[in-house]
Order: C-alpha cells, then sequence, then structure tokens
C-alpha cells in the first residue's frame, strides 16, 4: 500500500469541487495538495475550505508542481488539450474530466500525448461508476439479459451553471457534447465497448434559449453487431436533473433511474434555504434530494478504480481512448444533424473487434419450424408462432 498519491486539481468550479469533496472523504489517502483557479481569492478560499496547502493561479506552475504526481482536470472544454499536452510532458499522470476533447481530433492529440509520454491517463465519466451501472454491468456481463439489442440513455436538466457551457466555440457544442458524451458511453458499455460503433442518425434544434448551441438533442447510433443505441438530451427540461438508461436483451431488461425518483421523496413548504441537489429547481414543495450525491453519481467509485489502476499499472475502467470514441461518435451525429441523414463514425484509431456478427438462434419444434414467440392467451391455451424453416412462411399451432 502507498502513501497515496499528491494531487494538483485545475478548477474551483462545480466538478473541481465535487472531485475533492470526494477525494477529501471517507478518511481516503489521496490529497489535492495545490489547487490552481485563475482568481486569486477563490483559489484561497477553495484551498482553505478543502484544507490544501497551495494554490495557485499559475496553469503552468500548477502542471509542473514537483510536490503532486497526478493532474486532475476540472476546467472548461477548450483548455482540456493544452491542460492534458503539458500535464504529459510534465510527466504526470493525467485524469480528464468529460467530454475528453470538443471534437475527435482534440481527442485523438490528448491519446496521443499520453502514449507518447507514457503517463499513466484515465478519462473521468463517472455516470458509468454509480453503483447501480456497475452492478447492471455485471449483471449483462454474466449474461442474465441475453445479447443486448437496445440501449436508451436520457440526461435533461434546466441548463448548465456557467456562462463557457453555452458558448459554442469554448465548450465544442451545446447540450450533445455536455450531456449526450454520458450518454454515448453509458450505451457503449452496456453494448461492448468491443463492437464498433458505425453510424449515427441525430436531431439537434434549440427550442429554447438564446444561444448558437442545440439546447436539444436525440441521437441513434448503430453498431456493428446491429445493436442500438439511443441518447436524449436537453438543456430546457423543467422540474431538476432527470438521468435514466434502459437496456433491452434478448433475456432480459434493466431501467435505471439515478436521481429523480431514487426512492427518496420530501415536501416542505417552507424550504430549507438553499441546496438540495445538483440541477434542483427549488427547495419547496415536492423535492427530490439525493442521499449522498458523489456515491450516486458515480464520483466515489470512479476515483477508486483510477487510483487502483495507476497503483498496479494497469488500466482504468475509462480510458482516453474511450473519450476519443466518445468524441468520434458525437462528432458524425452533429454532422447528421446539420444533413438529416445517416452519417458514418470516423474512427482512425480503432481498438476494438473488427466484426461482431449477429447470432440468431431458435429452438426447432417438431424437426420443421423455428419458434418466434410462445405466450399464455387469457384462455389458458398456449399459443405458439412459428416459421416454417423449408417455406419461410409464418404459422401459429396451439401447444
Ligand atoms: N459529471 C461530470 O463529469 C461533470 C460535471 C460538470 C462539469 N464537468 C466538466 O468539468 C469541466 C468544468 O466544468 P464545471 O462545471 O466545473 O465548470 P465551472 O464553470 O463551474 O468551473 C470552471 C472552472 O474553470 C475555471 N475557468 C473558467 N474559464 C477559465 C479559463 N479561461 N482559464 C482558466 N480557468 C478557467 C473557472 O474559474 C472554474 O474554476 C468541464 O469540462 C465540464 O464538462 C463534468
Amino acid at each position: 500500500m502507498t502513501d497515496g498519491h499528491k494531487i494538483t486539481m485545475l478548477g474551483t468550479g462545480l466538478i473541481g469541487m465535487f472531485y475533492t469533496m470526494t477525494i477529501h472523504s471517507q478518511r481516503g489517502r489521496d490529497r489535492v495538495v495545490n489547487i490552481f483557479s485563475r482568481s486569486k481569492e477563490r483559489a484561497e478560499k477553495f484551498a482553505g475550505e478543502w484544507n490544501i496547502p497551495k494554490y495557485s493561479t499559475d496553469l503552468d506552475e500548477a502542471l509542473n508542481d514537483p510536490d503532486s504526481d497526478v493532474v486532475i482536470i476540472g476546467i472548461p472544454n477548450h483548455l482540456h488539450k493544452e491542460a492534458v499536452v503539458k500535464a504529459a510532458q510534465a510527466g504526470k499522470a493525467v485524469l480528464c474530466t468529460k467530454p475528453l476533447g470538443r471534437n475527435a481530433a482534440e481527442a485523438r492529440e490528448m491519446l496521443q500525448a499520453v502514449e507518447k509520454a507514457g503517463v499513466f491517463s484515465g478519462y473521468l465519466e463517472d455516470l458509468v461508476y454509480t453503483p447501480k451501472t456497475l452492478k447492471s454491468l455485471d449483471s449483462v456481463k454474466n449474461g442474465a439479459l441475453g445479447r443486448i439489442l437496445w440501449v436508451r440513455s436520457r440526461e435533461t436538466h434546466p441548463g448548465p451553471h456557467s456562462a463557457w457551457f453555452w458558448d459554442k466555440e469554448m465548450a465544442g457544442g451545446g447540450a450533445i457534447i455536455d450531456m449526450g458524451c454520458h450518454c454515448v458511453e453509458i450505451i457503449r458499455n452496456f453494448i461492448g465497448k468491443e463492437i464498433k460503433p458505425v453510424e449515427v442518425m441525430c436531431w439537434a434544434d434549440t427550442l429554447v434559449h438564446q444561444i448558437d448551441a442545440e439546447d436539444h438533442g436525440i441521437g441513434l447510433i448503430r453498431f456493428e453487431n446491429g445493436s442500438m443505441g439511443q441518447f436524449e438530451v436537453s438543456w430546457a427540461f423543467r422540474g431538476g436533473m432527470d438521468l435514466r438508461d434502459e437496456v433491452a436483451g434478448t433475456e432480459g431488461t434493466i431501467w435505471l433511474d439515478h436521481f429523480l425518483r431514487t426512492g427518496f421523496q420530501m415536501f416542505s413548504s417552507v424550504g430549507q434555504g438553499g441546496y438540495v441537489a445538483e440541477k434542483a429547481e427549488g427547495d419547496t414543495g415536492w423535492l427530490f434530494p439525493v442521499g449522498d450525491e458523489v456515491q450516486e453519481l458515480g464520483y466515489r467509485h470512479m476515483f477508486v478504480d483510477v487510483f487502483d489502476a495507476l497503483e498496479k499499472k494497469t488500466e482504468p475502467m475509462e480510458t482516453f481512448y474511450d473519450g476519443y470514441v466518445v468524441n468520434a461518435i458525437i462528432d458524425a451525429c452533429y454532422k447528421s444533424a446539420a444533413t438529416k441523414q445517416w452519417e458514418p463514425i470516423k474512427l482512425d484509431i480503432w481498438r476494438g473487434k473488427e466484426l461482431s456478427m449477429i447470432e440468431k438462434s431458435a429452438e426447432l419444434i417438431d424437426g420443421k419450424y423455428l419458434l418466434v414467440k410462445e405466450e399464455v392467451m387469457p384462455d389458458g391455451r398456449v399459443k405458439l408462432i412459428l416459421k416454417d424453416k423449408d417455406s419461410g412462411k409464418i404459422v401459429q399451432k396451439i401447444k
């Protein structure tokens, strides 16, 4: 067991705070030793609140701090590439928040930078680490759902909390890059990351806000084995943050609700004067508080996995390569939204399987029929829908 890692954290915003809260909670041995912010006041205040010995307002100085071995990037999307490249050059282990890049070209440069420098890296995609998701992924891996056919992932809320998110140039897009990146990676995890995503069909529009980027998007991602991913994102959903996933397989189904209907509902006529949960719209009336937000959003399991991998010199569950694939899928989504056509996903680097055939198997009945479906009718009869394997004709029989 090592003494734990010493971290330089870039960013004192929402994610810098959630990450620091997670790492410093529950007597963990990893510590943030240097916090970077552009503003001295904010850096000083954050350092005081979280018991961090040093702060910095100079990015290069923070990245090259000899006292830290890990850099965590929690600053806006347009700054990820520069921070990753410089951290890799400084020989630090690099952990970067989502989305990895604003597009696949940036993500590829980041991937190549860490691989060239030979430093450890991890893509901080927390939503595949929620305890419910981890358990669901285990069930899928163990075959409980059979072959995965269709995964639907939804993230909607009333819109982000800082100006830069709404600026298409800084963010790399709107709701699709911001939240679709989570959905895409959830979908890939359930379908199987080794299965190649091949093409997308996407709708994007700006229905509500005065911005150039999209505030809504729906996308379909077709995988090489025929499985389908479907994401839905909105920056204008009313009622808090809606995070839901549905997984459909040949032998089973999983429905996940992460944030609004977790089994904790509260009513207050007067409120408690403040924060209830991320993106909650108020603190009175019926409320959906979240027991332990950093746990339920996956941050805790994510950092355990990443730091374990760093110590064991293995790969974390989410890598920079995964971040690159997510960016490539989103690039194709933006293209499809513009052309209104199915668009191919351009993956210059593919490290998964080349081809995975759809396996359709069926029980043979009376040596002549393939079983399509069996159903018990209201009158108790059991009806079989069958396909004649020679003629191809669909028939029905009572069992
Ligand atoms: N679930 C998640 O994984 C999750 C959630 C929220 C945000 N994020 C990601 O984290 C990153 C930061 O988002 P946030 O919500 O913390 O944003 P935020 O606006 O709350 O905080 C951004 C931080 O970056 C600093 N910053 C802003 N502009 C800068 C500049 N030009 N130069 C240097 N520093 C600058 C700000 O001072 C602040 O400390 C984004 O990439 C975002 O996509 C991830």
